[in-house]
């Protein structure tokens, strides 16, 4: 069963049954770090495993039998994206567990003479349920430009996958304060001609570059502000009720000694995993993380 992750303000009154089922002391301090929310936002947490260029088969299948078994009672969504070879094995070891498959990337084109390009189509076809877009080391080392992963992305959407679009700041741009500023920028691009309806499959990665695999995670004040601009921004481009919606996720060496921490931000709704993903029992403790 999932469990709503929920924001109980003075308006929380009006609380759902979900809502109310949750334990109420993270709640309680999460929002007492907010002045004012205008309503209630119901969100189901996702945590995902970026496992990016690593495994080998057998690796891959044992990590994903482990992260089968220990998502049995996490508290809100799991996947994992798993390197493309390994996902129709990785597909059949989770076939009846809540863990979603999720791959890393695609191409921005249904079919064709694209040598070395995977398809949404292709990953449907393997049991696909996510995709990842605009990860920073897709934009540093592969070049992908925004505009590009704009298209990438709404080729995610068209194909009826969810994408989990990344955004982050370099290290110079939090220290030059423009992290807002570029993360918005980000996110008009990636979402350039999204619909409010589309926006439905769309989970945000806020994932500061200068936090990616460095040891360095943002503090949860740091990762809180970004995460409440972020929903500012959707407000703004969308609605009050997408903004409200949308799950963001942080990344950015997350660990299980700072995943609760992280968790109990108000606008923190889940994490995207890389190195601790690949370690079978960190990654069990991040998805069980403490509410
Ligand atoms: P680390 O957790 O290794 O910092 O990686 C984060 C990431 O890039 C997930 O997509």
């Amino acid at each position: 069963m999932r469990t709503m992750r929920s924001f109980i303000t003075l308006a929380a009154v009006f609380t759902s049954s979900a809502a109310g089922a949750r334990a109420p002391a993270r709640f309680a301090r999460a929002a007492s770090r907010v002045a004012a929310r205008p309503m209630m936002a119901a969100r189901t947490a996702l945590i995902a495993g970026n496992w990016k260029m690593n495994t080998v088969l057998p690796e891959a299948l044992k990590l994903a039998a482990a992260v089968k078994d220990a998502s049995v009672g996490a508290p809100g969504d799991v996947a994992i994206c798993v390197p493309f070879p390994f996902l129709e094995s990785v597909s059949k070891v989770l076939a009846g567990s809540k863990v979603g498959l999720g791959a890393q990337d695609c191409s921005e084109a249904d079919k064709g003479a694209f040598t070395g390009a995977v398809s949404t189509g292709m990953l449907q076809s393997v049991g696909c349920a996510y995709v990842l877009t605009g990860h920073s080391e897709r934009r540093s080392i592969f070049g992908e430009s925004d505009a590009l992963i704009n298209l990438k992305t709404k080729k995610v959407l068209s194909a009826g996958l969810k994408c989990i679009l990344c955004v982050g700041e370099l290290k110079e741009q939090r220290e030059d304060g423009t992290t807002d500023k570029v993360v918005a920028a980000q996110l008009a691009a990636g979402l350039k001609d999204v619909s409010e309806e589309q926006l439905g499959s769309i989970v945000i990665a806020y994932e500061p570059v200068w936090a990616i695999g460095t040891g360095l995670t943002a503090t949860p004040e740091q990762a809180q502000d970004t995460h409440a601009a972020i929903r500012k921004w959707v407000q703004g481009a969308y609605s009050a009720a997408a903004a409200d919606r949308l799950v963001i996720q942080y990344g950015g060496s997350v660990t299980p000694e700072t995943v609760d921490e992280l968790m109990a931000c108000p606008d923190i709704d889940g994490a995207l995993v890389g190195g601790a993903s690949l370690v079978a029992d960190k990654f069990a403790r991040i998805v069980n993380f403490k509410a």
